[in-house]
């Protein structure tokens, strides 16, 4: 079983391999032929040698007399095949690095395209963590072995050159060889199918390591205010403990295994002298040959390892190659159509759900999605604002998903003014909806990039008018560098209710015609929130406003009673809508959620005062804030 694997896994990657090859055959042969200069030189090197020993060295001993005449001519072809080295290491490593590099680089770029182009659901299925691990040092190890290829691919030729020259020398010296360079390899071998596992252990742990490291970093006022510190040392002491202990392992092999590969071309070298020497007594060989060959038993012993770090990195490579074969096979990516919608006249636009049914798809491809949203029904007309109220777990953001085409329905359909989102542009769909979600996101980048987005048309004006309507002019404007001022990683220089409006307002900068508020400003105070609503509600038209039709998911009495119309879900079903006066005088489970929130917030205000500036509501909507 265990030779069948590893049978299988040699078989694949020399797949893998040639998979490399075939994306840069070009670099590849540059380095090939670098590789194998290199090698040629090395065997006429060692001839060389022997015949300065032979025709110079000797003869001086003999006779003490120098042949001057033949010892410039070996000097100047030892000096012209270093010189052929050099070039052939130059060719062979510069290649080697450009097609590690290049495929490298080239398949993170796949990677995090398709990343892109699949489907939401499919990111449910995987974490964050594997993802980056996938395009980072999945890639890296698909593609390690590529950097010693062509050194082995050159050293197999150069055994070859060998084997044959030994043999245009003398057969018993051949011999030898035929012994020696084979138990070399096969040592190597084994060497690399030792190392390997060892190699991967020490690798997972690594990342275990940083993980562990990285998470009690990342939760550091967790472990903090827990009192967990000594706790969470234990746990990195442990791992960092057997990390160490794996990579002792990995050295003790080292320990055993190199000297061994050092000492074989010796005992080689040593065979060919004792054997050479015969042989010289019989007259079959010149002192010149015995010479050279014994110097290319030296010389031979380091390529040869070439062979062997491909050999051992197959493995890993094999294992990061099929971690990225995963994404980039991965189907589910959701056709776009070839409809724009009603590009000349712009406005407001119409969605609606008919008989909407929506399941996640199952952690186990076998098992079933459970089924999250039934029957879902309603309409946001053309300019109007519909508030979308339930408990926790109702749906909500799954039913702002759908409007936004982040996901598909199972059966039934959503449409924009009455076109199948299905059979939109990705542009046009970009251009017409916007959602802002319920956890923000704001990238590492200045305020103006953030909300730009380096979409055309918007300039620092729209910028403005974009914060103005998120409520959040007044605190960008306060900021050090204005709109230059960077945010941090996620956002962690603003507070939670800033960033929401940061998100808020890169929504409206592209000018939606239907925006959906996943409970975006939940963070914000709720007057301010009150007052963004009624903002967008009231200048909707105006100069550098989008005109949008609005799906808000809300919780609080003052937003929701801006709304034209309220529809509750509980479970997945819309069970009531209309107006929040009508809801709250019909729907038992309406009023429950609403005034149980009012209360937390109530409690929530007393506790800790919201961190936003307050600020002062629009005009008559105390009134409707009251019932
Ligand atoms: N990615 C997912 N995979 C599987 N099930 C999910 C996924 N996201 C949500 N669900 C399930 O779908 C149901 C509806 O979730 P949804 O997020 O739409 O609720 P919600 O009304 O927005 O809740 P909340 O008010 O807490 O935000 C829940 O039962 C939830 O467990
Ligand atoms: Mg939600």
């Amino acid at each position: 079983m265990a030779s069948r694997t590893s049978r299988d896994v040699l078989g694949r990657g020399l797949g893998v391999l040639r998979q490399a090859i075939r994306e840069q055959p070009r670099i590849f042969t540059v380095a090939v032929v670098g590789s194998v200069l290199f090698g040629s030189m090395v065997i006429v090197s060692a001839y060389v040698v022997g015949g300065v020993v032979g025709d110079v060295v000797v003869p001086a001993i003999a006779r003490g007399e120098v042949a001057t005449g033949s010892l410039v001519l070996a000097a100047t072809a030892l000096f012209g095949i270093s010189v052929l080295r050099v070039v052939g290491i130059f060719g062979r490593r510069l290649g080697a690095g450009y097609m590690q590099y290049r495929l490298q680089a080239a398949y993170r770029r796949r990677v995090t395209r398709r990343y892109l182009d699949l489907p939401l659901s499919w990111h449910h299925r995987n974490a964050t963590g594997t993802l980056l691990s996938n395009a980072n040092s999945d890639v890296e190890a698909a593609w390690y072995p590529i950097a010693p290829l062509p050194f082995a691919v050159g050293t197999l030729v150069m055994l070859v050159g060998a084997i044959v020259s030994l043999f245009a020398t003398d057969w018993a010296l051949a011999l030898v060889g035929l012994a020696v360079f084979p138990a070399l390899f096969t040592l190597n071998v084994v060497y690399s199918r030792r190392m390997a596992p060892r190699q991967a252990r020490a690798q997972r742990l690594r990342a275990e390591v940083s993980g562990i490291a990285h998470e009690s970093f990342d939760g550091a006022l967790v472990v903090k205010t827990m009192g967990r510190e000594a706790q969470e040392t234990a746990r990195f002491a442990g791992r960092a403990g057997e990390l160490r202990d794996a990579l002792i392992a990995v050295g003790r092999l080292r320990g055993v295994f190199d000297p061994l590969l050092e000492t074989l071309p010796s005992l080689g070298t040593l065979a060919v002298l004792v054997v050479g020497a015969f042989r010289l007594r019989q007259g079959a060989i010149s002192v010149t040959e015995l010479v050279s060959v014994a110097f290319l038993f030296t010389v031979l012993a380091f390529p040869v390892r070439a062979i062997g770090w491909v050999l051992a990195e197959l493995p890993r490579s094999v294992a990061g190659w099929d971690r990225v074969r995963r994404v980039l096979d991965a189907t589910g990516e959701m056709p776009y159509g070839q409809r724009v919608l009603d590009p000349a006249t712009p406005g407001p636009a119409t969605l609606t759900f008919t008989d909407v049914h929506f399941s996640y798809p199952p952690a186990e491809a076998h098992q079933p999605g459970a089924q999250v949203l039934g029957e879902v029904g309603f309409t946001v007309p053309a300019g109007r604002t519909v508030a979308l109220v339930g408990p926790t777990g109702a749906g909500k953001s799954t039913i702002a998903s759908l409007a936004v085409r982040l996901v598909d329905p199972d059966t039934g359909v959503v449409t924009l003014n009455g076109v199948d989102m299905r059979e939109l542009t990705a542009a046009s769909l970009a251009g017409t909806v916007a959602l802002v979600a319920q956890v923000p996101f704001v990238f590492d980048d200045t305020v103006r990039a953030n909300i730009a987005l380096d979409r055309p048309g918007i300039d620092d004006e729209d910028v403005w008018a974009a914060l103005r309507l998120a409520e959040a002019d007044g605190f960008v404007a306060a900021l050090p560098d204005g709109l230059d001022t960077m945010v941090g990683e996620r956002g962690t220089s603003l507070s939670g209710g800033q960033r929401q409006r940061l998100t808020l307002a890169r929504a409206l900068a592209g000018r939606p015609r239907l925006l959906v508020l996943d409970d975006a400003t939940s963070a914000v105070d709720p007057r301010v929130e009150a007052a963004i609503l009624a903002g967008l509600r009231s200048s909707a038209g105006a100069p550098g406003v989008p005109a949008a039709s609005i799906l808000v998911v809300a919780y609080r009495r003052a937003t929701i009673a801006l709304a034209d119309e309220v529809i509750y879900v509980e479970q997945g079903r819309v069970i009531a809508r209309g107006t929040h006066t009508e809801l709250l005088a019909t729907v038992p489970g309406y009023v429950d959620l609403v005034t149980a929130y009012e209360q937390a917030e109530v409690d929530r205000a007393q506790e800790r005062p919201y961190e936003d500036e307050v600020a002062p509501l629009p005009s008559g909507l105390e009134i409707e804030v009251d019932r």
